[in-house]
């Protein structure tokens, strides 16, 4: 037609030759490499542009209108890639741009478990140990192997993008989903979350790295305003992120739900675009958190690349703002580029054949393992290991029915749960047939009492401890071994935990341990508690009852195995805590300040319908999060952060510096002996206490920590450890700097935060200024 207009207005045949040309090239761009993404983004219309930064939309049941997905119609038709999955981007099938699937999340593959349209399959995942549990490994290669298993599933299920690791510092033990965070040190989650990356992401599968940042509660999470100082979150709630984007480039990380000091986080282009990219050098995308922020223009400016999982008012919204200009269509696309380079790095992209059959049984071995390594010994008075065959009074509900992890986002549709009544019996313990049947009747009862729920949030009631006659204890202690009795907890998204009957144990459970105890003691057989729990618990009021405890956290769907692995000594526990169990809730520094408040009267206005109430918080302990703040102000807690008690001891001996006044970076080396008579692990910790200045600093700093290899009795290893500038720094805020203060820093190389072994000093004898950064954080 063109061809033909153009002849009759007599302009010559090579003109008419060009235009057709380059038409036909317009139909032939297509996304083929980082060199064809300024192509396709010129051949992209506006509409095609705003698709590609909101994704797709979720279709849920009774969703709100207001969050209904975006436009284009067609979209319906496109089926599901994943079902269950927890979102997907817009294909442009003309330009050869897939659509990406995206799911959770920490503990293992999020996805429908069954299909609709296929009867004869099912598609579980393995549900692996919590992230708690498996910081406490403080076995970075152990992570990174889990992580690969993970990234396998990922890949066979077809899924581009795993949405985890979650890493928020667990501030204080109510936080709901402190399960799928790692710790209350930013270094500690730091570098078990880069194992966790790099693990996942050599399966050729993507993360995000959640929820960034200051997202440390679960109440009104969507309208949450965190105030907190500059410091504050550079030394502790930005530190963890900093180290693990630094050193493992996570594909993707997700800004979280909460204001920080005013700003939504996928608003801030402080954060996002000065600390992240130009400070951080990030340069994969960040996407929001799902139905997060409010002002999707806002979001782009900030180059909070992706809206996920995308609704309509937001892509109305961006056009409306791209004609305007409000939105500089550079913005624009400089957003969708970042999105065309996640999608070339992407299975979908690359046409991975994934099977649908992931190697579970390889998952399951290595979830295994990983619980097992990862499990903390909190007490044990010649209690621990009881070798099998003996027997065994199992008590608890949980005993009977693990809790392998939490609820929400961060849970996992998983085939099987190995209890822990089942495991012992395959491990060659005895148990009590009687009080087994009396168990799975109760429970099974009481499971029937409960509401069904069918929403994502909300943890199932927990179901009271059966009490049993003083009979039928006495007939149990008189002829069994031992006692264990596993006490659980649960939680997950959406709400966050109490004091009374959850931080605190109940009355009943109470009640059961003094019944147990009281028994067993008479006869000089030993108690042993199990603690299957999702957050820190009290322990220091009942504790004296147990002979031995054993701190399971959330153990994922081999947990019954993993117990026995450790209560029968097959594994020497070699775990340590990953966050404080102090003596009451209100020694912890959060106390008072958590989870926050509702403002009176503040505006509601175009919130989204699924955002609770405008809310604040205050982070009014500032740098002095766990540790931090019991080690500085002397308090004294349950079980400090670090302690782990193993079945063999160990010596610590020849601490070597490399040099005794600070060059960068000083080599430190420490050689750990196995002391005791069975073959263990054992984790060694360094940190820092910095001479003292002005502006305060914590009485110790965890800056580095090594795991030794199995040491046999007698056997020796020796670890090493690096420290640079930045870990003996501290952040001014008022020359918005990492300052080196001079003066003296010792080195502690430690078992425990309270229990240093070895010490060796390193002097500063200037000050150093270790990077200036923008004051674009300062709190307002
Ligand atoms: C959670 C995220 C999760 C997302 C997608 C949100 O509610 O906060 O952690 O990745 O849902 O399921």
């Amino acid at each position: 037609m063109l061809h033909k207009l153009l002849q009759r207005m007599s302009i010559p045949v090579l003109l008419s030759v060009t235009v057709n040309t380059m038409a036909q090239d317009r139909n032939h761009i297509r996304l083929t490499d980082k060199q064809s993404i300024p192509r396709v983004i010129a051949a992209m219309t506006v509409e095609e542009k705003v698709s590609i930064v909101t994704g797709m939309g979720l279709h849920i049941e009774g969703l709100p209108p207001g969050i209904l997905p975006p436009g284009n119609p067609a979209d319906d038709a496109v089926p599901e890639k994943v079902p269950g999955a927890s979102g997907r981007t817009h294909a442009i099938p003309r330009l050869g741009i897939p659509s990406l699937t995206f799911t959770d999340g920490p503990a293992g593959i999020r996805i429908s478990p069954v299909r609709h349209h296929d009867t004869t399959h099912t598609y579980y995942a393995t549900a692996f140990p919590v992230a708690t549990l498996l910081a406490s490994s403080w076995d970075t290669a152990l992570v990174t192997q889990v992580g690969k298993a993970m990234g396998r599933e990922a890949l066979e299920y077809g899924i581009d993008v795993l949405l985890a690791p979650g890493m928020n510092i667990q501030r204080n033990p109510l936080g709901g989903r402190n399960f799928e965070y790692y710790s209350e040190d930013p270094v500690l989650s730091g570098l078990v979350a880069a194992a966790m990356v790099r693990g996942v992401q050599s399966a050729g599968v993507g993360v995000s790295v959640k929820h960034f940042a200051a997202n440390n509660q679960e109440f009104n999470r969507m309208q949450m305003n965190t105030h907190v100082s500059e410091r504050a979150l550079r030394e502790i709630y930005l530190r963890n992120f900093q180290l693990a984007i630094k050193t493992a480039k996570p594909w993707t990380v997700m800004s979280s739900y909460n204001f920080i000091n005013g700003t939504y986080a996928s608003e801030y282009p402080g954060l996002l675009k000065s600390v992240l990219r130009d400070e951080w050098k990030y340069n994969g995308i960040v996407m929001t958190d799902w139905y997060g922020g409010k002002d999707p223009v806002k979001q782009l400016l900030a180059y909070n690349n992706l809206l996920m999982p995308g609704y309509a008012a937001q892509s109305d919204a961006l056009l409306a703002a791209v004609k305007q200009g409000t939105v500089p269509m550079k913005v624009l696309d400089e957003n969708v580029a970042g999105i065309l380079q996640l999608i070339l790095q992407s299975p979908t992209f690359r046409k991975y054949a994934y099977t649908d059959k992931p190697d579970l049984a390889a998952s399951a071995a290595i979830a295994r393992r990983a619980g097992a390594e990862s499990m903390v010994l909190l007490k044990n008075e010649n209690a621990l290991p009881v070798g099998a065959p003996g027997k065994i009074a199992l008590f608890g509900v949980t005993s009977y029915r693990i809790i392998a992890g939490g609820t929400g986002s961060g849970g996992v549709f998983k085939a099987y749960v190995t209890d822990l009544d089942k495991a012992m019996l395959q491990g060659g313990f005895v148990l009590d047939a009687g009080l087994q049947t009396e168990y799975s009747k109760y429970i099974t009862n009481q499971l029937a009492e409960q509401p069904k729920s069918h929403s994502l949030f909300g943890t199932p009631p927990a179901i009271p401890e059966l009490q049993l006659d003083t009979e039928t204890i006495g007939r149990l202690a008189k002829y069994m071994d031992a006692a264990v009795i596993t006490l659980g907890r649960n939680a997950g998204e959406g709400s966050d935990r109490k004091v009374a009957d959850d931080f605190n144990l109940r009355k009943d459970e109470i009640a059961l341990l003094e019944s147990i105890s009281r028994a067993f003691h008479a006869q000089n057989k030993k108690v042993i508690v199990v603690l299957n729990i999702d957050g820190v618990i009290e322990t220091a009021s009942w504790r004296d009852m147990a002979d031995a405890i054993l701190l399971a956290w959330q153990p994922g769907q081999e947990g019954g195995s993993c117990m026995v692995d450790v209560l029968n000594g097959n594994v020497n526990p070699s775990g340590k805590l990953a966050a404080t169990f102090p003596l009451n809730y209100t020694d912890v520094p959060s106390a008072d300040n958590f989870p926050g408040k509702e403002i009176p009267g503040a505006d509601n206005s175009g919130a989204n319908p699924l955002m609770g109430k405008p809310s604040e918080i205050t982070y009014t302990e500032d740098i002095y999060v766990g540790y931090r703040y019991y080690t500085t102000k002397n308090i004294s807690v349950a079980y400090p952060f670090g302690h782990g008690l193993s079945y063999t001891t160990f010596s610590y001996s020849q601490l070597r510096l490399s040099s005794p006044v600070y060059v960068a970076p000083v080599k430190v080396s420490i050689t750990v002996g196995n002391s005791g008579k069975k073959a263990g692990k054992e984790v060694v910790q360094l940190y820092v206490q910095s001479p003292a200045i002005k502006a305060g600093r914590p009485a110790k700093e965890l800056k580095a920590f090594a795991k030794t290899k199995l040491l046999q009795p007698g056997e020796k290893d020796n670890l090493q450890f690096g420290i640079t500038a930045m870990d003996l720094a501290w952040f001014d805020e008022s020359r918005s700097a990492w300052i080196v203060s001079p003066g003296i820093y010792t080195l502690q190389l430690s078992a425990s935060a309270t229990d240093v072994r070895q010490t060796a000093t390193l002097r500063v004898d200037k000050e150093m200024i270790v990077e200036k950064v923008k004051p674009v954080l300062a709190a307002k």
